[in-house]
């Protein structure tokens, strides 16, 4: 009986006080249930009666459940008639660009300025254009610098290992002047750590006319970073090697972080490497049917994790492919 009166006054007009009160009365671990479970301790002679007690209480708190659901619904659809529609909206967070796609695209657009044009080429390519038309035969020993991932082998098809196949697609259909940079994923079999990963990204540019010099190689890159770093920027070469160019360079600019002066990210030197660079190989020209005698050129090739993390410190290149929303929220306002 007491029961019977506790529940009848129960009330509430929202879905969370019809909600409570079927937890109390009706749910598993409810009061019904509990005294459902007394049956085994009634003598016999009580069980019939006990059982009717038992079933008029539980329809009764179904019945009052429903009557309190019923008030829920009708207090949720008036206040559905009060709502203003006129409350600003819930904020929608925008995305904004990843930092590789900006990097790429200042990069683009500083090359542009000076008349170069984008290439593209696949992904997957074949022995030839990643190698062996870049002077680098079977067997020759360059390919060991570049570990790569082969999707088949004899007719080898690999993952390109740079971008400098786009150049070789470029210079079997062109004929000079041709003026291009080529940006694209590039993919390498290394052990993915803080400083190496099986892909990156590289911008490479190709540059072949007639009396084109190392002079307008260094002036090109030079112009380059300082549109990239500021004016302030300086720059060094240093001898290197490349089966592709012939003379080959490196070349340094003073660090960003301390502008020369010597920090942990130029190892206190000054100086830090982004790209690899050269007159383009008589033999490549003659490889594309381009008069050697004729012409020259230049080629040059870079990470873009590299110019990236110089621009923004980032220094694990994990980030960039973890696609972790608090490492790319700091990347806000790029073109
Ligand atoms: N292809 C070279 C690399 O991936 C970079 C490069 C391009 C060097 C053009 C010189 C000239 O390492």
């Amino acid at each position: 009986e007491q029961l019977k009166q506790e529940m009848n006054a129960a009330t509430g007009s929202d879905s969370d006080a019809a909600e409570q009160f079927r937890i109390k009365y009706l749910g598993t671990k409810g009061i019904i249930k509990g005294l459902m479970g007394e049956m085994k301790n009634i003598p016999n002679d009580q069980k019939k009666n006990f059982g009717q007690v038992m079933n008029d209480l539980k329809q009764l708190a179904e019945e009052k459940w429903e009557s309190l659901k019923g008030a829920a619904a009708d207090a949720g659809a008036s206040a559905g008639v009060d709502f203003d529609w006129t409350l600003p909206g819930a904020p929608v967070n925008v995305g904004g660009r990843h930092p590789i796609s900006i990097v790429r695209n200042q990069i683009v657009s500083i090359f542009k300025r000076l008349g170069f044009a984008v290439a593209e080429g696949p992904e997957i390519e074949d022995d030839w254009h990643n190698f062996t038309a870049l002077n680098m035969p079977e067997n020759h020993t360059a390919r060991d610098m570049q570990d790569t991932f082969y999707i088949l082998q004899n007719p080898d098809w690999v993952l390109r290992t740079h971008t400098s196949s786009v150049q070789a697609r470029v210079m079997e259909k062109q004929k000079p002047p041709i003026r291009i940079i080529c940006p694209g994923r590039v993919y390498r079999n290394e052990t993915i750590s803080a400083r190496a990963h099986c892909f990156f990204h590289q911008v490479e540019g190709l540059y072949i006319d007639e009396h084109v010099s190392f002079a307008d190689l260094k002036q090109t890159l030079y112009f380059f970073v300082q549109e990239m770093f500021g004016k302030d920027v300086k720059i060094r070469f240093r001898p290197s090697y490349f089966p592709f160019t012939e003379p080959s360079a490196e070349m340094d600019i003073s660090c960003t972080v301390c502008g020369g002066k010597g920090c942990s990210l130029c190892k206190h030197t000054g100086w830090v490497e982004i790209l690899g660079c050269g007159m383009v190989h008589p033999k490549m020209l003659d490889n594309f049917g381009i008069d050697s005698s004729k012409y020259t050129g230049f080629a040059f090739g870079m990470g873009m994790e590299r110019i990236c993390q110089l621009k923004y410190r980032v220094n694990d290149l994990r980030l960039y492919s973890q696609n972790d929303v608090r490492f790319l929220d700091q990347f806000t306002g790029g073109v």
